[in-house]
């Protein structure tokens, strides 16, 4: 790739940056449009992190993605803050307006949901959602449902008063459930979201017994590495509707493409092939 003095150039801020899939996903797009820009990994260290955001608009750069540790950061660092990266708490895309000033959002929901709705049948009124996990990924996936219209949501953790925070912050459609009851929470579901960590390649496997989840419901794990999961392989097994979390991954990125290099970029299987073979060789 040949770059000209009217290159538009964007990227990804996070420390480290090695791992993340955003280079080559916007690359494959920049390829596909023929557009003349770049997006590149800049490992940033949390105490820098002000002065590199700070630092865009005299470099000309169009704008960045935010990865672990800056998402919730950057929240105080943005000259403006979309409402709803302020109800998430956390900024993962910033793009530098015309006058020059930050402007942060979220696009996590956005993905989360676009994903669920091009892979299954599910409708936010076809009854409760129970989400694992109480973290960040937990956050998006609470405001996401509850925008979609989602009425009552399950929040499950390990640690019981992250949950009761979270669902008192999503006040009035959450309630917070123990950990030992995240069995028993499946009844009568017609979701079920693992945004916690278990079931990812190095980290401890997802337990769950899904025998009282109703055979309609919907399974999405938000994990991507492994892509079939043990949950979803449970849950396929079973015979219900199972989402990967690659489609999040690859759906959270389309705004801050087509906001950087102004064209509308689309998820197909192309994509998510070439995406996967990365995912593939670690
Ligand atoms: P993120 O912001 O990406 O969601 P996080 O804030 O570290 O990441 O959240 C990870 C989630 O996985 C949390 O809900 C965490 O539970 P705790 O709040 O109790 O820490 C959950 N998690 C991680 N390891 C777990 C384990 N061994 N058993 C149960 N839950 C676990």
């Amino acid at each position: 790739m040949i770059l000209s003095g009217k290159s538009r150039v964007a990227g990804v801020m996070g420390w480290p940056v090695e791992h993340s899939r955003s280079p080559r996903l916007h690359g494959y797009w920049l390829d596909k449009h023929g557009i003349d820009g770049t997006y590149i990994p800049m490992a940033v260290p949390p105490d820098r992190l002000e002065q590199a955001l700070r630092a865009l608009p005299a470099l000309g750069l169009r704008g960045v993605n935010l990865t672990v540790p800056h998402k919730e950061t950057a929240l105080l660092v943005c000259d403006q803050i979309d409402p709803l990266a302020r109800r998430i708490g956390a900024v993962n895309t910033v793009v530098v307006g015309p006058d020059g000033a930050l402007q942060g959002s979220n696009t996590d929901a956005f993905g989360l949901i676009e994903n669920l709705r091009r892979n299954s049948d599910w409708r936010a009124d076809d009854g409760p959602a129970v989400i694992l996990g109480a973290g960040g990924a937990a956050r998006s996936a609470c405001v996401a449902l509850i925008d979609a219209g989602v009425e009552s949501i399950r929040i499950v953790n390990r640690t019981a008063g992250r949950a009761s925070e979270l669902a008192g912050a999503m006040a009035p459609h959450c309630e917070a459930i123990a950990w030992d009851r995240r069995e028993e929470s499946l009844a009568g579901a017609a979701l079920v979201i693992n945004t916690t960590t278990l079931g990812m390649t190095g980290q401890p496997p997802l337990e769950i017994r899904l025998d009282a989840l109703p055979g309609s419901a919907t399974v999405y794990d938000i994990v991507y590495a492994p892509l079939e999961t043990s949950l979803l392989a449970a849950a396929r097994a079973r015979g219900n509707p199972a989402v990967d979390g690659l489609g999040m991954l690859l759906h959270q990125a389309r705004p801050g493409f087509e906001a950087w290099f102004g064209v509308r970029p689309d998820v197909d299987e192309d994509l998510r092939d070439f995406v996967l073979q990365d995912l593939l060789v670690d």
